[in-house]
């Protein structure tokens, strides 16, 4: 949520941040911005929309010699998408960009109005460069210190100030790392946007400052000088590349099989390379999003297969929620980027409680990853389409492979034989995969459809989850999944003619069940499209087959399917796949 990049060093910095600025623009892309330094002058541009539109006009001005920069793709909290909000903001001598959100900003704002400052935008941010403006006496570390102490809140800050040839950087509950090369510095919410330069990078914790001159750098926390370890990034600058795939959508997608194959492959050699869970007589998962709708698929899982009591719940309920931990409780957590504002809360509370957590994630470097007491990584590789796709299925593959364990730890399955369905898993997903003339045909039949709905049950229900939010984020058709059984009870109202219903039938206990509810829309007029690896179902007219494999995995052969079809009818609807309106890929405000 917003993206940030800054460098210090000895060439000028506009491509370097132009070129962040678009590996960052998942994190948000309603306006952005970018400030030039040297000795005498800072120049700001700011642009609304794409980067490309950022780009543009700075192609179109006549930029200042420089070699310091910082950086701002913005995704809007406080005050609407518009020039004026975008960052950098510049009080006085301070200019900052921010991501994050300042919670008593109005209450700061208020108290620096009647000191007399000036506001231009509606934005928190501007209300940050005031305060540490306020505080700068040409001491900008004292100065960041006191100003950030007085916010609450999270912020990941670059700043400059007019008179110091330097740039800082401040962190608390947003990332923000630190690049390091020889004679140069890079600050960026991720170190995509800075892979191509170096792999080098310092996480800093919260409130430690990093502050950086052409060739050096020191690091404060608490007004003290401290050292920081210098990491290595262990990704590949190709992984950023759409690698000839029209969308960063349809690359993840295609990715799925590889990726499955390398993560899993360790545990299928010894199971005992997960965490033992068995003990846990309570598991509540926790999450966002297509994160959530992959615990829900664990839940389910968990509960019928491995019997253990399961609660799942999204992140932003749950932390405000009174849970009550009364016996050996887990607490697990899903993430894509493990900086999700809401699941880190809800995993600090946990901790607060002394409760053990599980993180399922795959940025490896982040918060969630650090703070969690155990973790799994997804090895998924960076995620760039904002819909996520091969996480997702990772997260649904390793809740599988979990409840596994524990059925097989618990001796509710006496053998490990069905693991051999799960190995064959990717060769399978690649088959099905390979079928995308089929889901270009579904897409044709829906595309101009305004309502959708996805039915299932249990495991099934959890699956139609995630197939209908991928649709509707991506094609911006509105849609629904409801459970097969409750469609009956007010919302059947809806169906007609025009409304395409899918249907999910994998689970063999009650396909009867869920083909006749099927029957109860179809007679309504609904054009119905079955998902099934039951060969037997044959009387409709739009019917994907999917290889029938243990029902522990068998999930993990129907979400290639609904990922495609939302891709396609998205493609056909002129949608921005990879960014789709209002959204952004790493969720960090509540
Ligand atoms: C955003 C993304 C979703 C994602 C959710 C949770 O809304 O657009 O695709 O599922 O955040 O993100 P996380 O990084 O915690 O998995």
């Amino acid at each position: 949520m917003c993206g940030i990049v800054g460098y210090i060093g000895k060439e000028n910095p506009i491509s370097i941040l132009i070129q962040g600025l678009k590996d960052l623009e998942y994190r948000g892309y309603d306006s952005a911005g970018i400030a030039l330094k040297n000795k005498d002058n800072i120049q700001i541009i700011k642009s609304i929309g794409k980067i490309t539109n950022l780009q543009e006009k700075c192609q179109n001005t006549n930029l200042i010699s420089s070699n310091i920069g910082i950086a701002h793709t913005r995704w809007a909290t406080h005050g609407a998408p518009s020039k004026i909000n975008a960052h950098p903001h510049k009080v006085g001598k301070t200019t900052i960009v921010h991501n994050g959100i300042i919670e008593n900003a109005a209450l700061l704002k208020e108290q620096l109005v009647k000191e007399g400052i000036k506001f231009n935008s509606d934005t928190d941010t501007e209300v940050i460069a005031a305060l540490i403006n306020k505080y700068y006496k040409n001491d900008p570390i004292k100065a960041i210190e006191k100003a950030t102490s007085e916010l609450v809140g999270s912020y990941a800050l670059a700043i400059l100030f007019d008179d110091k040839e330097k740039l800082y950087a401040i962190r608390k509950d947003s990332p923000l790392i630190v690049g390091i090369k020889d004679n140069a510095f890079f600050v960026a919410s991720d170190i995509t946007a800075i892979i191509n330069y170096t792999k080098n990078y310092v996480l800093l914790e919260e409130n430690e400052i990093a502050e950086m001159t052409q060739n050096h750098i020191s690091y404060y926390y608490q007004d003290k000088e401290i050292t920081k370890k210098v990491l290595t990034a262990d990704i590949k600058s190709e992984a950023k590349d759409k690698n000839g795939y029209e969308h960063y959508m349809l690359k993840e997608i295609m990715e799925e099989p590889l990726i499955l194959e390398n993560t899993l492959k360790p545990y299928l050699k010894n199971l005992d390379l997960l965490p033992n869970l068995k003990d846990y007589e309570e598991i509540h998962i926790v999450a966002c999003g297509s994160a959530m709708y992959a615990g829900m698929v664990g839940k389910t899982l968990l509960e019928e297969r491995a019997q253990v009591k399961v609660f799942c719940e999204c992140a932003s309920e749950y932390r405000y929620k009174n849970v009550i931990y009364d016996c050996k409780t887990l607490v697990i957590l899903i993430s894509q980027s493990g900086e999700t504002a809401d699941t880190i809360a809800a995993m600090r509370n946990a901790h607060s409680k002394n409760i053990d957590t599980l993180a399922i994630v795959n940025v490896k470097t982040s918060t969630i990853a650090r703070e969690a007491k155990m973790h799994l990584f997804i090895e998924a590789g960076p995620e760039i389409a904002v819909a996520t796709t091969k996480a997702y299925i990772l997260q649904v593959a390793l809740m599988a492979l979990l409840a596994f364990k524990i059925a097989y730890d618990k001796k509710i399955i006496k053998d490990t034989k069905i693991l051999a369905d799960l190995q064959k898993a990717p060769c399978l997903i690649k088959e099905i995969l390979e079928n995308r003339k089929l889901y270009l045909k579904i897409a044709k039949e829906i595309y101009q459809s305004t309502n959708i709905f996805f039915i299932g049950r249990k495991v099934d229900y959890a699956i139609a989850l995630e197939g209908s939010l991928k649709l509707k984020e991506v094609s911006y058709i509105h849609s629904e999944a409801y459970q097969a059984g409750e469609l009956k009870h007010g919302t059947i109202s809806l169906i007609d003619e025009k409304v395409p219903v899918f249907a999910i039938i994998t689970d063999k206990q009650i396909e009867e069940k869920t083909l006749s509810n099927v029957e109860e829309v179809k007679s309504r007029g609904a054009k119905v499209i079955v998902i099934t690896n039951n060969k037997n179902i044959t009387n409709y007219p739009d019917i994907i087959y999917v290889p029938k494999i243990n029902e522990f995995f068998q999930s993990l052969l129907v979400v290639p399917t609904l990922q495609l079809i939302a891709y396609e009818t998205a493609k056909l609807r002129g949608c921005d796949i990879d960014k789709p309106k209002n959204l952004a890929k790493s969720v960090t405000v509540e």
